[in-house]
């Protein structure tokens, strides 16, 4: 590390990067400016201090070296959508689903909030790339922060040091990314261990001048920068203005017991499966799945018309609960050592617990807040939205080619969400446009990921709600834009569902490694040796296609799974028009005529059946 205290003195080959440190250590005032390099020391000191405010606490390192529990602010737990704001100079352009700020008074509110904001503490100026350094599809960005756990996270989760600025050499493009707890410090006053300011919380984004402001919050992707409001809301603005897709999708490699590899993305709403299909292990014998990434997907088009993919990501920031060794053993096996959890329950052992890690749950816990906990206490012992923070090299299903500087071509796109009824198990898209109707209609239970409700429907289109840059209506228009491509040598789009569920509120599909099933007929589809039936919502599998050997699902079960509810999907054509109409007209022309040509299929059903 680097400490950078008088004005005037260069510490980088940027001018541009030094001008903004400056303008930020005047704005911000704090009592120093360290630049990361991203080593092993400099984590080990940024740990230290963790530790010693009392934030983060040393794992029995017997049972998992060098890992430590943080417990942030019962107020600071997850995203928080209400306060995540895109700063586009026209309102239409951030579109219905984004709360929208004017941008300069958005500025000034920010200059207000920062003024004096990292006064008694330190700097940390964070140059990262996402993408793997070098790589065509990769972008750089600096942090700024003056929180130890975003400069710990930061080095998991991106890669963070000297080659990045080699990179960005005297002159090179990076996104600048401000981030403050919102917590300065007067003379001799004592810090808290998790600083915040949740009432003063603004997540703000600056899609035509590629900028990120965020106050208040120290968790996930209020404060990784990187991750959801470059990775996704700034780098979805740039994507498509440069003709190249950032996603919100998973990165899987899929190898058939003769060797073949396909390579397939897959976009779920925030913890809705994405680590655990990326991590999937196969039930049926000879497949393999390895992990290019859980999380983040960025597409160019190579030059023979495929999208190429990467993931920009170094590491996971996975949901905890629900994580074992019968749903996702490949996490619990990347989770042994180098790992950071937050808001997961602790064991008397000085070990981390939470719900779905065993079947039995401890006697004895420390749970999330700090508190005593036995199985009769009533409450979740590990937040439902506790994550772990490790690097994707430590994941035993990493793919050889995950840091492929090229990128890897993608074979299908699937779409998902937690539906409990209409939606089947798979359907396939006829063509990309029907394949982007389907992403846009989209609809998924609320969970623990975001503040707010859990469990209400809501649309959530590819999965990006929560983290497009810029009108959906646009963004869906991009989609055919990107479709419509010359020579664009496509992937096949899915529609596909884990979540369906029975009268008596189970789910119906047993998911995890049992979705290797769907991944086979999906492979089998790309290689054109799969048959499908034609029905009025996409294509779906035969009784045969789809290998059902050794579940114990009853013909029910796999009549529900496989069922073309023509009422139910009538249902939701009003729904969709409404949807639709509130984006007024933006929306592309295609959709519409897909819609219209869903309805005509979904009527010469019904009458057929009648
Ligand atoms: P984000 O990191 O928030 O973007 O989430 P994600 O999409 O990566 O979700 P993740 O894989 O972490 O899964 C979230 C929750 O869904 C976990 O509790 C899982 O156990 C559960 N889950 C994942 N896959 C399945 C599945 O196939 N069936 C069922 N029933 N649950 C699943
Ligand atoms: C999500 O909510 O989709 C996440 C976690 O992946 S966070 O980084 O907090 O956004
Ligand atoms: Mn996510």
């Amino acid at each position: 590390m680097r400490s950078f205290d008088t004005i005037g003195w260069t510490m980088t080959q940027h001018q541009r990067l030094n001008q903004w440190i400056e303008e930020l250590k005047t704005l911000c005032e704090p009592d120093a400016v360290v630049i990361c390099d991203g080593s092993k020391s400099e984590y080990d000191q940024m740990m230290g201090k963790l530790v010693d405010a009392g934030v983060a606490k040393p794992l029995n390192a017997s049972l998992r070296p060098n890992s430590f529990l943080v417990r942030s602010d019962p107020a600071d737990v997850a995203r928080v959508e209400s306060r995540t704001f895109i700063c586009s100079q026209d309102e239409a352009d951030a579109g219905p689903t984004n709360h929208w700020a004017d941008p300069n008074e958005m500025r000034a509110t920010l200059n207000g909030l920062f003024k004096g904001c990292m006064r008694g503490r330190t700097m940390y100026v964070i140059p990262f790339s996402m993408g793997p350094v070098g790589s065509p599809i990769a972008h750089i960005g600096v942090e700024v922060s003056d929180s130890p756990y975003v400069v710990v996270s930061m080095h998991i989760m991106t890669r963070v040091g000297q080659a990045v600025l080699d990179e960005l050499g005297a002159d090179g493009d990076f996104v600048p990314c401000v981030h403050s707890v919102g917590y300065p410090l007067e003379p001799g006053q004592a810090d808290v261990p998790w600083p915040c300011a949740p009432n003063d919380l603004h997540i703000s984004h600056f899609p035509e001048t590629r900028e990120i402001w965020s106050f208040g919050s120290g968790y996930g992707g209020n404060a990784l920068l990187g991750k959801k409001c470059f990775a996704l809301r700034i780098a979805s603005a740039m994507a498509r203005q440069e003709g190249w897709m950032a996603e919100h999708m998973l990165i899987l490699k899929l190898t058939s017991p003769e060797g073949a590899k396909r390579y397939i993305a897959a976009a779920f709403p925030s913890a809705c499966g994405k680590t655990n299909l990326a991590m999937l292990v196969p039930t049926i014998p000879g497949w393999s799945v390895e992990t290019v990434g859980d999380d983040i997907c960025w597409m160019k088009f190579g030059d023979d018309g495929q999208l190429y993919a990467i993931n920009p990501e170094a590491g996971f920031f996975g949901v905890a609960p629900g994580t074992g060794m019968d749903t996702n053993p490949n996490a619990i096996m990347t989770l042994t050592e180098n790992c950071i959890f937050t808001n997961v329950a602790e064991t008397d052992e000085g070990d981390v617990w939470w719900e779905g890690m065993t079947d039995e749950p401890p006697a004895h816990l420390i749970d999330w807040r700090g508190n005593d906990w036995t199985p009769d206490s009533g409450t979740d012992a590990a937040h439902p939205n506790a994550r772990f923070t490790v690097s994707a090299a430590q994941c035993p299903a990493i793919a050889d080619e995950w840091e492929d500087l090229a990128g890897v071509p993608i074979s299908a796109i699937l779409f998902g969400g937690r539906r409990a009824s209409v939606v089947p198990l798979v359907n396939e898209a006829h063509s990309w446009n029907q394949g982007t109707f389907f992403g846009s209609i989209v609809a998924s239970e609320k969970t623990a990921a975001a503040a707010g409700a859990i469990g209400e429907l809501r649309r959530d289109p590819m999965a990006m709600l929560p983290f497009c840059g810029y009108n959906m209506a646009d963004y869906w228009q991009h989609w055919i834009d990107i479709g419509a491509k010359e020579g664009a040598q496509l992937p096949k789009i899915f529609y596909v569902n884990w979540f369906r569920k029975d009268e008596e509120g189970g789910f119906v599909w047993p998911g995890f490694g049992e979705n290797s099933r769907v991944l086979e007929w999906i492979f089998k589809r790309c290689e054109g040796t799969a048959d499908a039936i034609d029905t009025p919502i996409g294509r779906l599998p035969t009784l045969d296609g789809l290998n059902f050997d050794g579940l114990s699902l009853s013909d029910t079960d796999i009549a529900t799974l496989l069922k073309v509810d023509i009422d139910g999907w009538q249902s939701e054509l009003p729904l969709i028009e409404d949807y639709y109409k509130s984006f007024g007209d933006r929306v592309p022309a295609a959709l519409y005529e897909e819609l219209k040509q869903l309805e005509a299929r979904l009527v010469e059903a019904s009458v057929g059946v009648a």
